[in-house]
């Protein structure tokens, strides 16, 4: 497996084999779990050649424990790889390689995504997210690059980057992937106890729940319903649960028949920040 730790060597590598072959690619932050493996699995159907990052990105994290702690699993992460296709480029760049002594963002602006939500919990967060991924791209120069809905607004919002900087990739929004029990894969479950762990699978039944009375209440009434089965939860500290329109991510205020709208929920349990969403057609 070809494994490069710097971007001009991966340039190098991929300028001698694309020949105008479709790049796929999968940008991650590494901890690699199923949620993960199942973006790679579509790019290795759709594309002639993937290139998956691992790269734990400094700029989009707005706590510094929260970096601190984030699980690196680099051995297991490129055994997990190697086991779904020895054809995988992996690209695990430093910081340094990276932002060349200048560990700063830009600014981005996503026409609002940017202030609904994670926007407003994670200051700064998806500026950081905009700038690693327009460093990314330009040096994998992808097709096509896979986003989970696992994070909804991210995959709106790359798709809004892509469009405003004129980039050519495609963006490709992938279904979330469950645990047995629901709860959403995430590289943080790894940092939850066995107990919260199960617990957790609470999140994706309530919001199963909060889908059905939504069909017959108001947002206001939903949301309302979904604090109080909190409270039946006292592990759990519910951050926000919002009904937003899955294009503009402005909360629904009225409901409009033609509209998507989509559930999201950031909760704490152990003091690690979970977050999950589902359709609410
Ligand atoms: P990370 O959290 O590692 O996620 C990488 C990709 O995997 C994202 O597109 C995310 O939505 C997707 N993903 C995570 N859990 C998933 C699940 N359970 N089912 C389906 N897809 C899932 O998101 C990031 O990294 C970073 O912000 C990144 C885009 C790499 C920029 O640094």
């Amino acid at each position: 497996m070809n494994i490069f730790n710097k971007k001009s060597e991966l340039k190098d590598f991929l300028n001698s084999v694309s020949k105008g072959k479709k790049i796929g690619f999968v940008p991650t932050m590494g901890a690699l779990h199923k949620g993960h493996l199942s973006l790679l699995e579509k790019s290795l159907q759709e594309n002639e050649l993937t290139v998956l990052s691992i790269f734990v990105n400094p700029t989009q994290f707005n706590n510094l424990e929260d970096l601190e702690k984030y699980p690196r699993t680099l051995e297991k992460d490129i055994d997990l790889v190697q086991k779904l296709s020895e054809s995988i480029i992996v690209f695990n760049p430093s910081i340094d390689d990276i932002y060349e002594g200048n560990t700063k963002s830009s600014n981005f602006v996503y026409d609002g995504l940017e202030n609904q939500m994670e926007g407003k919990q994670r200051p700064g967060h998806f500026d950081g997210v905009g700038t690693i991924l327009t460093k990314l791209f330009e040096i994998v120069k992808p097709f096509q690059a896979y986003f989970g809905e696992k994070d909804f607004q991210q995959l709106q919002i790359v798709k809004k980057l892509v469009e405003k900087q004129n980039i050519l990739t495609k963006i490709i929004g992938c279904p979330i992937f469950r645990e047995d029990n629901g709860l959403a894969m995430s590289s943080r479950n790894e940092r939850l106890s066995q107990n919260a762990r199960e617990e957790a699978s609470i999140i994706y039944k309530i919001l199963k729940k909060a889908k059905l009375f939504f069909e017959n209440h108001s947002t206001e009434e939903t949301i309302d319903f979904v604090k109080n089965e909190f409270l039946n939860h006292p592990n759990f500290e519910l951050e926000y649960f919002e009904i937003a329109d899955e294009e503009t991510l402005l909360p629904c205020k009225n409901k409009v028949e033609n509209k998507n709208y989509r559930g999201f929920i950031a909760v704490f349990i152990e003091n690690i920040r979970l977050i999950d969403n589902i359709s609410m057609k």
